[in-house]
């Protein structure tokens, strides 16, 4: 069995049930170099590291280039690790950790001081990843409530799907970056990286909620409103927007990663359901001699429009 990058894989469709088995996640090869070639974050790294039996992948670790904000407001870049995964005829024979040692390997090269991980504490490979010395960065608290409405009035108008033109993303940069002052971690944003999960999380401009202090971008399933982002720059504005998105919601608003205190009062103060811990979480590994804490502090942060 040999390590390849995934730049030197022969047979990129090997992936594909690989990452079917570990994720749900059916792609071409052609739409994974269409989003490599887009992320700013995977663009000139190796990608991942594939461990090939044959031709055939039977286990990735999946890397990529991050910033983060650490505590004195410097951009420190960092590891990310993602797509983790070995076929179920191949585990347990540390191919795994094999490929998360040539993952630390490239991040050391790069002289990041960390690495970064998303991942759930109810599954086996958090085990692995607190053997290579990981610890839980940051839990997801969240925020439910049961919209309730009379009946016969919940039909909202159906407004047909814009496209994006209308999108002001020098407002919604200008409002994030205000909202994210004295915050640390996956906060440094261009509208290039924007414009790019926007289009992965399939956003329109009817996504989007803007406000002159504050926006929230949502989806839609099924009645049920999940919250992708609430920035705002007063309660008074959280509240407004709040108000907005439960006129939209038929069912359940929910909003899964709210690691902003402020925006977690005002859900609770609204009567939502609040969950300070969460089965998901972020992971950090140091690399060197330094600690989470000192680097980061308790003010990490990100979003939805973050996980990687
Ligand atoms: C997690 C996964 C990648 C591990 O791959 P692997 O090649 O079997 O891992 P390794 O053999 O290197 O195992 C490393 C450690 O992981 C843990 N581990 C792996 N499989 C395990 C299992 N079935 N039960 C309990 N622990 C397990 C153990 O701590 C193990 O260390 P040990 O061998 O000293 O006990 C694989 O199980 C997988 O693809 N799972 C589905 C996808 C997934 O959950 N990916 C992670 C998303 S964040």
């Amino acid at each position: 069995m040999k390590i390849l990058t995934y730049h030197e894989l022969d047979e990129k469709e090997t992936l594909i049930p690989l990452m079917d088995q570990a994720f749900r996640w059916i792609f071409t090869p052609e739409q994974l170099e269409r989003n490599i070639k887009k992320d700013a974050r995977l663009r000139g790294t190796p990608v991942g590291y594939a461990a090939v039996e044959g031709s055939r992948v039977v286990g990735f670790v999946g890397v990529m280039d991050l910033r983060t904000r650490n505590l004195e407001g410097e951009t420190e870049p960092v590891g990310g690790v993602w797509g983790v995964a070995t076929l179920p005829s191949h585990v347990k024979r540390k191919i795994a950790t094999n490929l998360m040692k040539k993952a630390h390997e490239y991040f050391r090269e790069k002289g990041y001081r960390f690495a970064f991980l998303c991942t759930s504490r109810v599954i086996v490979a958090y085990a692995l990843y607190r053997k290579f010395g990981y610890i839980d960065a940051a839990s997801f608290p969240s925020a439910y409530k049961l919209v309730t409405k009379p009946k016969g009035k919940h039909k909202t108008k159906h407004v047909a799907g814009k496209k994006t033109a209308s999108l002001d993303w020098n407002k919604i940069l200008e409002i994030y970056n205000k909202f994210s002052i004295g915050k640390t971690g996956l906060v440094i944003r261009d509208k290039q990286y924007l414009e790019m999960v926007r289009k992965r999380e399939h956003l329109r401009s009817t996504n989007f909620i803007v406000l002159e202090d504050g926006y929230a971008v949502f989806k839609k399933n099924r009645g049920i409103l999940e919250v992708v982002e609430i920035a705002a720059n007063s309660k008074e504005t959280t509240k407004k927007l709040l108000a907005m998105l439960e006129a939209k919601a038929k069912t359940v608003i929910c909003d899964r990663m709210v690691l902003d205190s402020i925006t977690f009062d005002v859900y609770k103060a609204l009567g939502y359901h609040v969950e300070r811990e969460s089965h998901d979480l972020i992971m950090a590994a140091p690399l060197e001699n330094v600690e989470f804490e000192q680097v980061y502090g308790d003010k990490f942060h990100m979003t939805n429009l973050d996980l990687f």
